[in-house]
């Protein structure tokens, strides 16, 4: 869809946020001062209860991200304070948004090293699950790892693949399963052990601690090709989780390999289901 600038987009159907403010970009003013006393106090509620959560089951790196943005433990965050710590280490702003934008749009505004963040935040009666990402998701998620040189560098290679892969039929599903598996829902192995650092694990109490230390999920050291074939669910915890050793790692297969062959080879083939395991795949053990 291409809009002049000056164009308001129009509300996607079902979505909970106010587009009729946004620019051609999605983006809106996040007029912070309108947050209510009870909206700040869910995000204490959810700020608080995964902070503690971090400690022990999340990266190094999200820790120390999510202390360097300086973010309020009691009330929602002004864009623009974190927007200075953002640019100073890695360069990366947060835009406001009324919600979930359309792909192109998405994919530009990584590409120019700018992410998306819902600004309303869900209800109480929400705190354990909501449908679409809110402030909480998208900022506690997402954010803290903007501050990481080499995963910010890894999601502006991903925005700049977005394009690349419209033009290719299926190849927008096939990179929408990198960012569900290695975006949202990714591990990583660390001197302390297995820890997460997917936004959607994150953000969420009871998939932290499942992602870490249930039986039930299997967990494939990462592959690119397999992730990219790989169907996931969302209705429910993962069935699978990919397993990165570090940033760098998912940094080099994404901007070292030209996903158009990849496209061509496997776009027209049935998906691989969420809980599949190949003979290829390299599984670790299972938490004790
Ligand atoms: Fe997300």
């Amino acid at each position: 869809m291409v809009q002049p600038p000056s164009a308001s987009v129009t509300q996607p159907r079902g979505l909970r946020g106010d587009y009729s403010r946004a620019a051609a970009d999605y983006s809106v003013e996040q007029h912070w001062e309108d947050y209510s006393a009870e909206e700040h106090a869910v995000w204490a509620a959810l700020y608080t209860r995964q902070l503690a959560l971090l400690e022990r089951y999340a990266a190094p790196e999200v820790l120390q991200g999510a202390r360097s943005l300086g973010a309020s433990a009691t009330q929602i965050p002004r864009f623009e304070r974190v927007n200075r710590v953002l640019a100073a280490a890695t360069g990366w702003q947060m835009v406001a948004v009324p919600g979930l934008i359309p792909d192109q749009s998405f994919f530009e505004h990584l590409a120019n090293r700018r992410f998306p963040v819902t600004v309303w935040i869900r209800r109480r009666d929400e705190l354990d699950y909501l449908v679409e990402p809110d402030v909480f998701h998208d900022f506690f998620g997402h954010v803290p790892l903007l501050t990481n040189a080499v995963f910010a560098r890894f999601m502006q290679a991903y925005g700049e693949a977005g394009p690349k892969a419209m033009a290719v039929p299926g190849g927008l599903r096939m990179l929408s399963r990198l960012y569900w598996y290695m975006v949202e829902f990714g591990l990583i192995r660390t001197a302390l052990g297995l820890r997460a650092y997917g936004a959607g694990i994150l953000s969420s109490k009871g998939e932290t601690v499942y992602s870490v230390e249930s039986r039930e999920p299997q967990r494939l050291r990462f592959e690119l090709t397999r992730v990219m074939r790989t169907d996931y669910r969302i209705d429910t915890f993962q069935r699978t989780y990919f397993v990165i050793d570090d940033f760098q790692e998912l940094f080099a297969a994404c901007y070292g390999t030209d996903f158009a062959p990849l496209y061509r080879r496997y776009a027209a083939l049935a998906a691989l289901a969420p809980d599949a395991r190949l003979p290829e795949d390299v599984p670790l053990p299972a938490p004790t």
